[in-house]
């Protein structure tokens, strides 16, 4: 892995990939196009790009978008042992437990709604060397714990922008996988399954929002969300939807999971905000894991610069 020390201000693709990758990568994208009517997974197209479990991914350019001194990246070891992943289980250890029940490549994700080009995504068709960034991001649970991750995966913008949303589409809803064989979560009715999460269409586009493929060099495991999960960093945790099938552009504002089951403490935008509490805890601070002492909760994560414009006349309070 080849890491360019850079200290970004701001993570636009075209500023922090070296500017013939990026070329590259748009070209790439412009002319195979991401959707292919899913096509079968050809082992060796696969083993490419996605190394075999213990593999590692190719060498990409890196980024390390407003982290300070102290951000330094959570162990592996913690980032891969406490986790929420209720299909797994309510325990923060139970999804390193019972993920490796869940086996999952081959992977496609239906994309489909108010777009030009529905279709069906094969993860072998759009994961390539050049696509693929790490992006160092710091992470905020709405429990009140903290980690710095490095992620692997592309930007979001880049899938979108292939399928032609229509002038309609205003948000992204996005699907979990409901595999209650492998998912032994699923298996109670702890959470209405499928998981459901949604982003406005700008949120989507950020340059930022990130749809992840690999952690720590190495391709994401179960626990975290094996094969494809979002990572939008200014966001509390649980928008980051894990294993992804399915990609929807609607009208409305989708109906996620934690809000329908519980809206007075989780609402739809989830912005990371110090000054607008749970119901039941302060957000003021924050715990990274792996230190002692609570740190200050920065507004959006530490992404205001980035992102506050998309927020600007809205009530953050009533709109949490
Ligand atoms: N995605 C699915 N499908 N199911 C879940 O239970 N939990 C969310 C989010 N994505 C969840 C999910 C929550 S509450 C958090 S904090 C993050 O995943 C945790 O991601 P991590 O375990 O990789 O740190």
């Amino acid at each position: 892995m080849i890491i360019r020390h850079r200290k970004a201000s701001d993570v636009r693709s075209h500023e922090i990939t070296p500017e013939g990758v990026y070329l590259n990568r748009r070209q790439f994208v412009q002319s195979t196009g991401l959707i292919a009517g899913s096509l079968a997974l050809g082992d060796i197209a696969r083993a490419a790009v996605l190394p075999e479990a213990g593999g590692k991914f190719g060498a990409m350019p890196t980024t390390h978008s407003k982290l300070d001194p102290t951000d330094t990246p959570t162990p592996f070891g913690d980032i891969i042992n406490y986790n929420n992943y209720y299909e797994f289980g309510l325990d923060k250890t139970d999804p390193a437990k019972y993920a490796p029940a869940f086996k999952p490549l081959p992977w496609t994700v239906k994309v489909d709604g108010l777009c030009n080009k529905p279709g069906t995504l094969d993860l072998a068709d759009f994961l390539k060397p050049h696509n693929l960034e790490q992006r160092i991001y710091r992470m905020r649970c709405v429990e009140g714990w903290s980690m710095v991750i490095p992620w692997i995966g592309i930007p979001l913008a880049d899938i979108i922008k292939n399928v032609e949303p229509q002038g309609s589409a205003k948000f992204v809803r996005f699907e979990t996988i409901v595999r209650k064989e492998e998912m032994r979560g699923q298996r109670s009715s702890s959470l209405p399954w499928p998981y459901i999460e949604g982003l406005r269409m700008d949120e989507a586009m950020h340059p930022l929002t990130l749809m992840a493929v690999g952690l720590y060099g190495q391709p994401l495991l179960g626990q975290n969300g094996a094969p494809f999960r979002l990572v939008v960093p200014w966001k509390y945790g649980f928008k980051g939807v894990k294993s992804i099938v399915r990609i929807s552009f609607v009208e409305s504002q989708p109906q996620n999971t934690w809000k329908v089951m519980n809206s007075d403490e989780y609402g739809f935008y989830a912005n990371v905000n110090p000054k607008v509490d749970h119901p039941r805890w302060s957000q003021a601070s924050e715990r990274r894991i792996g230190e002692l002492r609570r740190r200050p909760t920065l507004m959006f994560n530490g992404y205001e610069e980035e992102v506050a414009a998309m927020y600007e006349g809205m009530n953050l309070v009533r709109l949490y």
